[in-house]
């Protein structure tokens, strides 16, 4: 889909040019309880007054989310004119934002227009800009086009006649809107990229194709890609990781992805990814029902990879690096038993309590090889614990960190996204519960706040730098008739990364 922006002034008489604008589909925000006003008034009485008795009946009520498409009305120079309910005006928010963004992207897609003329960034949202408005709408767009059928034998036909969408906004507001289309496009790209790899099967989506990805990146990108094989895991004394590729036959694969847009002297920000990329248990094996949704077990991997493509993709001027360690989690007669003793990369011993237990167990490894890199952040991403899922569910994502700061910029940046986190806490306090009689500490702690006690796991090797962990667990994917990956938080960690650079 081609998306462009065009200035059109918001007096009378340039919403009496934009009523006039060629296209197969005119979207045009509504606001509820008020009299029609800016473009729908200039429409309204090129058909002498349709509009204004179509809301006197109750048939145009503004109502959020709601859409009303007219075609070929008399006076009209556009084959469909689709109206969108934005809810009550002093209530405008960018949630309702999002929410009439998507309904209307359903609309124009179900019909058969190929192109359209969005106007809805023209409708203030609060604390909100322009720019914000139009990079919001690709992603809904989007978001409303994206379909995984790679593994399907047959191909499907497209889903939509829509190719092209400009976006009317003011004269003033023209610059940051084209910024914000090109980032827009960029965080879309990354997160139909994450997506993507989150629903490939596990037989497919292996470590050395995650592996490959990374390569393919860093040669479509100009990145710096390192992927490091079983030999030199070893080498490196990752005990902690290679305890959990040991059931499988898949070779793990470390991979560290560089993106070099700021100063060469600019302490990077670290993004590191669980790519665990069939999650069985292992010995501690989980049950049947469901068991394959642990294919998406590697989508904090996914959205690491996604966010490097977006953030190469806008050219930002920062310097990046993904890491992702890579393996399956299979039982087997190699595979690490419940009461195995392992030695991680930092030296640190863990008594493998449970298989399952394993995201931890390959991050702690990842997040001390990212010491070498001294870095400003290091924010790790990962499919972590079941039990994130019970305490926040699927709509904000965990958020771990000992820096208030690193915190408050992380919920900042999801709240803008649309793409929110909630902050749990990492104390001391819960560091107990990982007491082991015969190792430096267990990998689990027991059933009690278990989101937390696998953060506080991590926190024990991330002394040496400011750090926060997400816990993807309840917002990676969607179960059910619509399961899927849903690309998240790549939103979030791509304006992170956009604010950092402004800072
Ligand atoms: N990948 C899972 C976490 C998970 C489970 C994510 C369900 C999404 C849905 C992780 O490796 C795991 O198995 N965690 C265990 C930890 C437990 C053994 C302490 C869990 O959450 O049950
Ligand atoms: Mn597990
Ligand atoms: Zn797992």
């Amino acid at each position: 889909m081609d998306f462009s922006t065009k200035a059109f002034d918001s007096t009378k008489a340039g919403q009496a040019g934009l009523a006039n604008a060629k296209t197969e589909c005119l979207v045009v925000g509504v606001f509820e309880q008020q009299p029609l006003a800016g473009l729908a008034k200039a429409l309204d009485v090129v058909s002498k007054g349709l509009l204004a008795r179509m809301v006197k009946r109750g048939e145009l009520d503004g109502k959020l989310g709601s859409t009303l498409m007219l075609h070929e009305v008399a006076g009209w120079s556009q084959a469909r004119v689709l109206f969108v309910g934005l809810g009550r005006e002093d209530q405008f928010s960018p949630k309702g934002f999002n929410e009439a963004a998507r309904a209307a992207a359903r609309a124009v897609l179900a019909s058969r227009a190929s192109d359209a003329i969005w106007t809805l960034p023209q409708a203030a949202v609060a604390k909100r800009d322009t720019a914000w408005a139009v990079c919001a709408s690709i992603l809904a767009l989007r978001e409303a086009t994206y379909r995984f059928t790679q593994m399907k034998s047959k191909a499907e036909p497209a889903n939509t006649a829509l190719r092209k969408v400009l976006f009317a906004v003011a004269p003033e507001d023209l610059k940051a809107a084209k910024v914000a289309a090109r980032h827009g496009e960029a965080i879309a790209n990354g997160m139909a990229l994450t997506k993507d790899l989150g629903n490939l099967p596990g037989n497919v989506c292996t470590p050395t194709y995650l592996a490959d990805t990374a390569r393919k990146l860093a040669r479509e990108f100009k990145l710096k890609a390192d992927i490091l094989g079983p030999k030199q895991i070893e080498a490196l004394k990752m005990g902690s990781f290679l305890s959990v590729a040991r059931g499988s036959v898949q070779p793990p694969q470390f991979i560290v992805l560089k993106y070099e847009g700021g100063a060469a002297k600019q302490a990077p920000i670290v993004l590191v990814g669980k790519g665990v990329t069939f999650d069985s248990g292992g010995i501690s094996i989980k049950p049947g029902e469901g068991m394959d949704e642990m294919k998406y077990d590697m989508c904090g991997a996914a959205s690491v990879l996604g966010t490097m493509r977006a953030v190469a993709e806008m050219g930002l001027k920062l310097n990046v690096i993904a890491i992702v360690p890579a393996t399956e989690n299979m039982p087997g007669g190699r595979a690490t038993k419940p009461g195995d003793v392992v030695t991680s990369m930092s030296g640190q011993t863990i008594e493998v309590l449970n298989t399952d237990a394993e995201g931890r167990l390959i991050l702690c490894d990842a997040l001390t090889y990212a010491e070498r890199f001294k870095p400003a952040a290091v924010i790790d991403v990962a499919t972590l614990t079941g039990a994130c899922i019970i305490a926040l569910g699927h709509v904000n994502t965990g958020l771990f960190s000992k820096s208030d700061a690193l915190a408050d910029e992380l919920l900042a940046a999801g709240r803008t996204a649309g793409d929110t986190a909630w902050r749990l806490p990492v104390e001391e306090e819960y560091q107990e519960q990982l007491k082991s009689n015969f190792a430096d500490m267990a990998n689990i702690g027991g059933r009690p706040a278990g989101s937390v006690t696998a953060a506080c796991f991590l926190s024990r090797f991330t002394e040496k730098y400011e750090w926060a962990h997400l816990d993807i667990a309840g917002t990676a994917w969607k179960s059910g008739a619509a399961k899927g990956a849903t690309g998240r938080p790549v939103p979030l960690l791509t304006q992170f990364l956009i604010d950092r650079e402004a800072r």
